[in-house]
């Protein structure tokens, strides 16, 4: 399976002086426990990481550190997720059949997680993980006035991996780049296509480090999976619990 992971954006709403992807967990850049997770899945052959062409170096850097046997390759990124994942598309090896897009900011996916849509991939054309919405949510119009409150119990929140056959994700991108259609994730292009999208259950601790508090949030599952915030030397142990 092919693996593809955003990584290009700039992390405004985390107000850092970098790519939030580089801040660092227990003393490891977020990116780099992404990688660990898409590494330590079996699923995983081909990694293409999709960044700022101004991150290459210090991410060749977290690279070499990590010595990872999956081949990797750096694809350059777009003004937005969507246009990323447009030229990641471009940056698959020739023949590419199927393909996971998994957001560098979600870096406590775990590698049942990513085999587990490598798996559903094999009976469907198109899935995202997800996971039941647990607040109550609330449509509003321009004005903050509650228009709308839809039923909670049909309500999910998308995660990433997404995973689609390779074919019909370009020509959704395709269609969206010709139509205008901006969207936040992959499976959105696939809908406004017409095109089935699967469910494969998430999981509730893989969040999207947006916001300073995601920080905190993510430092404290990882301590609660074991992992410490050891020298440099000792890292790559601890990571391979
Ligand atoms: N991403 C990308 N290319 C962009 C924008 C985002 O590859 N032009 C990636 C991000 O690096 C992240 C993932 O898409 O891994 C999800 O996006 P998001 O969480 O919105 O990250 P940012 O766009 O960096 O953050 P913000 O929206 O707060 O600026
Ligand atoms: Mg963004």
């Amino acid at each position: 399976m092919h693996l593809l992971i955003p990584a290009a954006g700039m992390g405004r709403r985390m107000g850092a002086d970098r790519n939030k992807v580089l801040l660092t967990l227990l003393n490891r850049p977020i990116v780099a426990w992404t990688l660990l997770a898409a590494e330590a899945a079996q699923s995983i052959r081909w990694i293409g990481i999709i960044c700022q062409p101004a991150d290459e170096p210090v991410l060749a850097e977290i690279l070499a550190d990590l010595s990872l046997q999956t081949p990797i390759v750096f694809i350059p990124g777009g003004n937005t997720r969507q246009e990323s994942v447009y030229n990641g598309l471009r940056g698959l090896p020739a023949g590419a059949q199927r393909v996971l897009v998994h957001d560098a900011a979600r870096c406590l996916a775990t590698p049942d997680l990513f085999d587990r849509c490598a798996q559903a991939l094999t009976t469907c054309s198109g899935l995202i993980a997800a996971v039941p919405v647990k607040d109550t949510i609330k449509v509003v119009d321009s004005s903050n006035q509650v228009q709308e409150t839809p039923d909670r119990a049909r309500l999910w929140a998308a995660q990433t991996p997404q995973g689609f056959e390779v074919p019909l994700l370009r020509q959704c991108h395709d269609k969206g780049w010709q139509q205008g259609w901006e969207v936040t994730d992959d499976a959105a292009l696939f809908e406004k296509c017409g095109l089935p999208v699967q469910i494969v259950p998430g999981e509730e601790t893989n969040l999207k480090v947006t916001t300073p508090v995601d920080l905190a949030i993510a430092e404290f599952i990882l301590r609660q999976r074991g992992f410490t915030s050891a020298p440099e030397s000792t890292q790559k142990e601890s990571a391979k619990k």
